[in-house]
C-alpha cells in the first residue's frame, strides 16, 4: 500500500514524540490484520514501530489465563479473570513497551494488537450483560479495572484504535477463522456485549478511544485496505498534531 507523502513533516520530526496505539475490538474484527497492516503502513513512512500483542500466548505469564481458558480452572468472577489478563500484560509492558518508550529506544512507538480495553470490553461487557439494571456493578468494575492496571500495576495507557464493525460482521469472520478454542467464545451475545462496551467507551472517553470505520453505511465490511487506510489518516494527523 502506497500512502501520499505530500506536505507531511520529515519522519524525522516525528521521531521525537513516542506513541502508544491499541487496536481494539471485540472478537473478529480484525484487530491482528489491522495491527499488522497499520505497522507496516508506519515502517514504509520511516517510522520504527513495535508490533505487540495481548494476550501473549505459551509465554510463562499467560500458564494460569491458558489454564482457565483450556477449562483446567473455575475462575470466581470477572475480577479475578481481568486479574488473569491484566498479568499477562503487565509482563508485555515490563519486557517490550516500556523500553520502547524510554526516550533514547530504537522506536518511535508501539501498536499493540489488544491491550487493557480488551479486559473492560470482555470481563465489563459480561457483567454489563445487556442490562441496565447492571450498569452501576459495571462502573465499579470499569473504575477498579482502570486503576489496577494503569494506576497501580503501571500499565501503559494507549490511544485505542477501536474497530467499527457490527457484531454479525464479526461474529462471521471470527467463524470463519476460528480454531477450537475460539469456537466456545465466539458467539454473538458475547460480541455483542463487548461491542456495546466498546461503543460506551468512545462516547465517554473520545480521546483515548477513537471509533474506526470499518463499514459501509449499509453495513457491509469495507475491504482491509481501505480500513488501513481509515486506521493509518487517524494516527498520522494526531502525530503531526492535525488532532
Ligand atoms: N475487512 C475485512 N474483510 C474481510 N475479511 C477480513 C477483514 N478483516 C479481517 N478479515 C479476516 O477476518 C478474520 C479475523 O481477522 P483477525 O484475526 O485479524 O481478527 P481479530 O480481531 O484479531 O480476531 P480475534 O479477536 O479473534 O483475535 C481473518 O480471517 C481475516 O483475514
Ligand atoms: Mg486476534
Amino acid at each position: 500500500m502506497v500512502f501520499p507523502q505530500l506536505g507531511c513533516p520529515s519522519s524525522a520530526s516525528l521521531k521525537k514524540k513516542k506513541y502508544f496505539f491499541a487496536v481494539e475490538g471485540q472478537d473478529g474484527t480484525g484487530k491482528q490484520t489491522q495491527a499488522t497492516a497499520l505497522v507496516e503502513a508506519l515502517k514504509k513512512n520511516g517510522l520504527r514501530v513495535l508490533k505487540v500483542a495481548t494476550p501473549a500466548y505459551g509465554s510463562k505469564a499467560c500458564y494460569l489465563l491458558e489454564r482457565w481458558r483450556n477449562k483446567e480452572l473455575d475462575v470466581g468472577n470477572e475480577y479475578a479473570i481481568a486479574s488473569l489478563y491484566a498479568h499477562d500484560r503487565l509482563a508485555v509492558a515490563l519486557d517490550l513497551v516500556a523500553p520502547a518508550l524510554l526516550a533514547d529506544s530504537d522506536y518511535d512507538g508501539v501498536v499493540a494488537d489488544r491491550w487493557t480495553a480488551s479486559n473492560i470490553a470482555h470481563c465489563g461487557g459480561r457483567i454489563l450483560n445487556g442490562h441496565e439494571t447492571q450498569v452501576k456493578e459495571f462502573e465499579k468494575f470499569l473504575a477498579w479495572v482502570t486503576q489496577f492496571e494503569h494506576d497501580l500495576l503501571g500499565i501503559q495507557r494507549p490511544i485505542n484504535l477501536v474497530l467499527d464493525v457490527s457484531a454479525e460482521n464479526s461474529e462471521r469472520l471470527a467463524r470463519a477463522r476460528a480454531t477450537d478454542m475460539d469456537k466456545v467464545e465466539n458467539t454473538v451475545v458475547a460480541m455483542k456485549q463487548a461491542k456495546t462496551v466498546y461503543d460506551l467507551m468512545c462516547v465517554r472517553d473520545p480521546n483515548s478511544y477513537w471509533k474506526i470505520k470499518c463499514q459501509s453505511d449499509d453495513g457491509k465490511l469495507l475491504p482491509q485496505e481501505k480500513i488501513t487506510g481509515n486506521l493509518f489518516d487517524r494516527v498520522v494527523n494526531y502525530m503531526w498534531g492535525i488532532e
